[in-house]
């Protein structure tokens, strides 16, 4: 492992779907002083044996004042944190505080693709992406594309899958191609991007466990549950409407979900890394399809 001079780390988000993965990690490793910054009024608890910042985030300079004597800041902020002004304002205190490297939340497609700017509820992330950019002189960061949360969406039904009642609802024909990787795995990643900044440094890094399509997933589940699964299908051009749908109510948290599913199965090639991850240079382990989805039925059978 190489020398860690990015010793404090203050992560946000800390007890979310992605945050409560990462945070254990961050705290095993020794060569990291780990502190948890969270919303004032969040509901959130940790265990007493990390440092805890309470704040109010509409409150520009008690944030500022959280941050100060970070070497690294990393989000993993979720809901309306992603929609509102949040982002823009946390890379600005940031800035203000001497934070010397920002990993913002993103952990899904790759977000430098042009067709992004068209998915209204990706506005927010887009913000942050270009403000850390046009600021790399002032704080670095490092975008990390995971792709889809492979054990995640396999358990919450993200990806069409239905375990219990071994049905499947394909997007189009199911032949759509995604990377994805398995939370283990990002948290390693997320680890690794700190102590290796010759790899991840002023860069947007991908890392997969697997790239695949639909059709693939149903065979390993069929053969994990020994049955043949009912199909149902849904074009991503449905889901996209529905997305505008929702947005035209104000739902932008909800539409996300729809878009997503359009943007990464609708053949835009947005969630494809083979090729171009950074698993190998960060020493990141793969793990088989076959075993995610082994797993998958295991947990949910
Ligand atoms: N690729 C994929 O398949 C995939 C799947 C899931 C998530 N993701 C990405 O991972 C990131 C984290 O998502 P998540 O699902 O883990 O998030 P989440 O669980 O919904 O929320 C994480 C944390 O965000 C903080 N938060 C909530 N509302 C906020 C607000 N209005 N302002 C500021 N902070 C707020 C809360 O922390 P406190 O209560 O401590 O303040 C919360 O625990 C996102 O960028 C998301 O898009 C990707």
């Amino acid at each position: 492992m190489s020398t860690n001079t990015y010793k404090n780390i203050i992560l946000l988000g800390a007890a979310g779907d992605t945050g409560k993965h990462i945070l254990p990690a961050l705290l095993a490793d020794s060569t990291f002083n780990v502190t948890i910054l969270s919303r004032a009024d969040s509901n959130a608890t940790f265990s007493s044996n990390v440092k805890v910042i309470k704040v109010n985030y509409s409150d520009k300079n008690a944030l500022t004042k959280a941050l100060v004597g970070q070497d690294v800041l990393i989000s993993t902020v979720g809901g309306e944190g992603l929609h509102n002004d949040f982002g823009t304002t946390l890379v600005q205190a940031a800035i203000d505080a001497g934070v010397k490297w920002f990993i913002p939340s993103e952990f899904g497609a790759d977000y430098a693709d042009p067709i992004c700017t068209t998915i209204p509820p990706l506005a927010g992330k887009l913000k942050v992406i270009n403000l850390l950019k046009e600021n790399q002189s002032r704080i670095s960061h490092t975008f990390i594309s995971t792709g889809m949360f492979l054990n995640w969406g396999f358990d919450n039904g993200f990806f069409g899958f239905d375990v219990l009642n071994r049905t499947v609802t394909l997007f189009d024909d199911g032949k759509g191609r995604v990377s994805g990787t398995s939370l283990p795995n990002i948290t390693k990643a997320v680890v690794a991007a700190i102590h290796h900044p010759e790899v991840s440094l002023n860069k947007r890094i991908y890392i997969a466990d697997a790239t695949f399509t639909q059709e693939e997933v149903l065979s390993f589940f069929e053969k994990y549950t020994d049955t043949k699964w009912t199909v149902k299908h849904v074009s991503t051009k449905d889901l996209q409407k529905r997305g505008d749908e929702k947005i035209a109510k104000g739902n932008i948290g909800e539409a996300f979900y729809d878009y997503i599913k359009y943007l990464v199965y609708g053949g835009h090639k947005v969630c494809i890394f083979e090729g171009r991850t950074s698993n190998k240079d960060l020493g990141i382990p793969t793990t088989s399809l076959d075993q995610i989805v082994k797993e998958a039925v295991q947990r949910n059978n």
